[in-house]
């Protein structure tokens, strides 16, 4: 077998880590994703083989190769104001619920990835007081949150290339929110930048330390994860809510059968949840 196989039995040990580490579900024959994935890590940590890998990162408690490999199979794709409809639905009748709001707004991004999410919600939240001046005198908070170490540093940088600018982004809010960098790249001013602070959660923990929010993204994560994985995630994020407040998924995502703490709301085009 060469340093690159994954044997049936270390990939099933590897799979029930992955699983209770950050309820990644990997299906019965994706070893390819693992080995694609984790190869890369071999010469980094100067391990011989995949077996090693796996024997080495179950069974001892070292946190940079954890968080590296964490790193290595989590899905970061994101892009900006993805999906449109719940930004949209944001201007036309969400922000106005919360209207003279005296403390602050609070929004979480759960799994923000590389932070297009969070930052497309704090453009939002400007361009709808641009138009309804004083609108929040209690201010905007979005926390950003992500397992990956290595995201939530590329959303604390705010720095971006060419190829992510072009996916989602209009040429008008290029302009209005970034400015250009030495390297070529664009970095979100101050302005927006200050709306969003950013820290480390794993949904599969306890986030009730967070507090309390009136609107959460939780989009494009729960996909990976158990049916038992999800109504845990949703349990928790229906106590982090205030009551009445907004639950965004991503548009391939649905709660059916997993949770009952929520109304959906059907708009066109779209849909949120609303905690009962
Ligand atoms: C596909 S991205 C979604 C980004 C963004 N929400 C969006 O819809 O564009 C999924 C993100 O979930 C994060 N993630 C995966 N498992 C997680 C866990 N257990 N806790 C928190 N974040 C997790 C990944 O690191 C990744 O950045």
């Amino acid at each position: 077998m060469s340093d690159r196989e994954i044997a049936s039995q270390d990939y099933q040990l590897f799979r029930n880590y992955l699983e209770k580490q950050c309820g990644i579900v990997l299906g019965d024959n994706k070893q390819y994703l693992v080995r694609s994935r984790l190869s890369p890590l071999l010469r980094k940590f100067q391990i011989d083989s995949l077996a090693q890998l796996i024997a080495k990162v179950v069974n001892s408690h070292d946190r940079t190769l954890r968080e590296a490999v964490i790193d290595a199979m989590t899905t970061n794709e994101t892009l900006w104001f993805r999906d449109t409809y719940p930004f949209e639905l944001l201007k036309s009748q969400l922000f106005a619920k919360f209207k003279g709001k005296s403390s602050p707004l609070k929004i979480w991004s759960a799994a923000c990835s590389s932070g297009q999410e969070p930052y497309s919600i704090a453009m939002t939240a400007l361009e709808y007081q641009q138009r309804n001046p004083g609108a929040f005198p209690g201010g905007v908070q979005i926390v950003g949150t992500d397992i990956s170490v290595d995201m939530l540093n590329r959303c604390k940088a705010a720095e971006y290339d060419n190829l992510s600018l072009s996916r989602g982004l209009s040429e008008d809010r290029k302009r209005q929110f970034f400015e250009p960098t030495a390297n070529g790249t664009l970095k979100l001013k101050s302005q927006v930048t200050s709306m969003v602070s950013f820290k480390p959660i794993n949904l599969l923990d306890s986030y009730a330390s967070m507090g309390r929010f009136d609107l959460v993204f939780c989009r494009n994560v729960l996909i990976y994860f158990s049916p038992a994985s999800k109504a845990k995630i949703l349990q928790q994020i229906a106590a982090s809510l205030q009551n009445e407040g907004v639950l965004f998924l991503g548009a391939s995502e649905s709660m059916s059968g997993l949770s009952d703490a929520f109304s959906m709301v059907r708009c066109s085009p779209g849909l949120y949840y609303v905690k009962k």
